[in-house]
């Protein structure tokens, strides 16, 4: 995808300068970039004591450019309301549930144009597809449905209804993710022959926190556990630093505390990319021990880079034959061109960390929302995780399912 946004002076985007371009931009993340007029934006889900509910919300406020005015947060309408206006949500805007937020937002002049949903998984489908069919813009948990047949259902809908569709995969906001998109782009690792990816926590290796109940349970976790929940996020970290194609795929999947079965709380994925590169994606929610161990590493003819979510700010960078070197976010040797420099906050050194990161998303679906509406300059779309990378994270998940079902067979992606 083409990585620039131009939004012209007679737009709404209030700007000194007469062209506003994410890439290419030396200069930091801040609210002088900002439209006239926030979009006007809700949730679904994301209530009183979820899990990410609050990460949405911190995220979107961050630069001004969302402002919460209507919501659906909870399956108990009571409770949802009740912390809508804790929130400081007008009472007649927190509504019992999402088809009356649809159906009362689209009353009003001022109605909703984008919502969030932050939902467990079985209902992302239903309430994406309601909420494109009102005409609003999506940013949706993953993994998007439960099937690939749904999710390119939800692409169709939302090219109809001239909407976008934002998957919430969160860690591709990382200044030093772009870094690394960039050094490959650029060949700086040479050509690329291995790809390793994991995402493996300990925090159910024993017994289940009660947060982790759906999680477990196929008919609202979908056909997966550590592969939806944990692996989509890593696989679409790989996808978007490399840019390869799966091309065929083998799984193996176990239920290590028996009662979680059908559903995997460990897995590895072996994968053939189109054009000889090789990967392995290791999911785990029973590495006892970890706190997230989520790690990429790509390695090349001429050198490899890795970078840890728990260190987010650093990628090393291993040429072969010299010493190993950690490149820092903020520095001047990162690539200009990149979002490496121009989605900073602060200076190097600081620690920028996980809100930071869904914040560059969210100033990236604001302004993809704002050219959408305004049906600018088409070709200069800035990137996000869109409903493509929503696509294939369903697909990961078919194909492993498929694979691990039919004795670990090698399965075309
Ligand atoms: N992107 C990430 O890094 C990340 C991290 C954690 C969770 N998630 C995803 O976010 C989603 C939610 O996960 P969670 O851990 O916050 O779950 P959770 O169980 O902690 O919270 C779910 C929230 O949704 C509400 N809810 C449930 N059904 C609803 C409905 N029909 N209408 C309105 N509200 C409803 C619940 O009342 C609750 O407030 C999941 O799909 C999960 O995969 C993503």
């Amino acid at each position: 995808m083409v990585l620039q946004i131009m939004v012209h002076r007679n737009s709404s985007m209030i700007s000194n300068h007469s062209i506003y371009s994410l890439e290419g931009i030396t200069f930091m993340f801040n609210e002088e970039f900002r439209l006239k007029n926030p979009i006007r934006w809700g949730m679904v889900g994301g209530g009183r004591g979820s899990e990410i509910g609050h990460s949405h919300r911190a995220a979107a406020s961050r630069d001004n450019l969302f402002q919460l005015l209507a919501g659906a947060f909870d399956i108990d309408p009571i409770r949802g309301q009740d912390f809508g206006q804790n929130l400081g949500l007008e009472p007649e805007r927190c509504y019992p549930d999402y088809q009356t937020l649809f159906a009362e937002e689209a009353k009003r002049t001022d109605g909703i144009q984008a919502v969030s949903i932050a939902t467990p998984n079985s209902t992302h489908f239903t309430i994406s597809m309601a909420a494109l069919e009102a005409g609003i813009h999506v940013i949706c948990e993953k993994p998007v449905s439960f099937t690939v047949a749904e999710a390119k259902e939800l692409k169709e809908t939302a090219e109809l209804k001239n909407c976008i569709f934002a998957v919430m995969y969160g860690y591709t906001g990382f200044p030093m993710i772009h870094q690394a998109r960039k050094m490959v782009e650029k060949g700086e690792l040479g050509d690329i022959r291995m790809v390793a990816m994991q995402f493996a926590h300990g925090f159910n290796s024993g017994d289940d926190s009660p947060g982790a109940s759906w999680r477990m349970n196929p008919e609202i976790s979908g056909p997966t556990f550590v592969l939806g929940d944990l692996g989509t996020h890593t696989f679409y970290l790989g996808e978007l630093i490399t840019g390869l194609k799966v091309d065929k795929l083998c799984c193996s999947r176990q239920s290590f505390v028996k009662s979680r079965a059908p559903l995997e709380d460990n897995a590895h994925v072996m994968m053939n990319f189109e054009g000889g590169a090789v990967g392995t994606l290791w999911a785990s929610a029973v590495n006892a021990g970890s706190m997230h161990q989520q790690k990429i590493r790509v390695t090349g003819s001429k050198a490899s880079i890795e970078w840890w979510d728990e260190y987010p700010n650093q990628l090393r960078y291993e040429i072969q034959g010299k010493p190993a070197q950690i490149l820092e976010r903020g520095m001047g040797y990162l690539h200009n061109e990149s979002s490496a420099v121009s989605c900073n906050r602060i200076g190097g050194g600081h620690g920028e960390g996980f809100f930071e990161s869904w914040a560059n998303l969210y100033h990236r679906y604001a302004l993809a929302i704002e050219a959408k509406q305004k049906d600018e300059i088409t070709p200069n779309q800035p990137w996000y995780p869109d409903i493509d990378a929503g696509i294939n994270g369903v697909r990961l998940l078919e194909c492993c399912v498929e694979s691990t079902d039919n004795d670990n067979k090698w399965v075309k992606f």
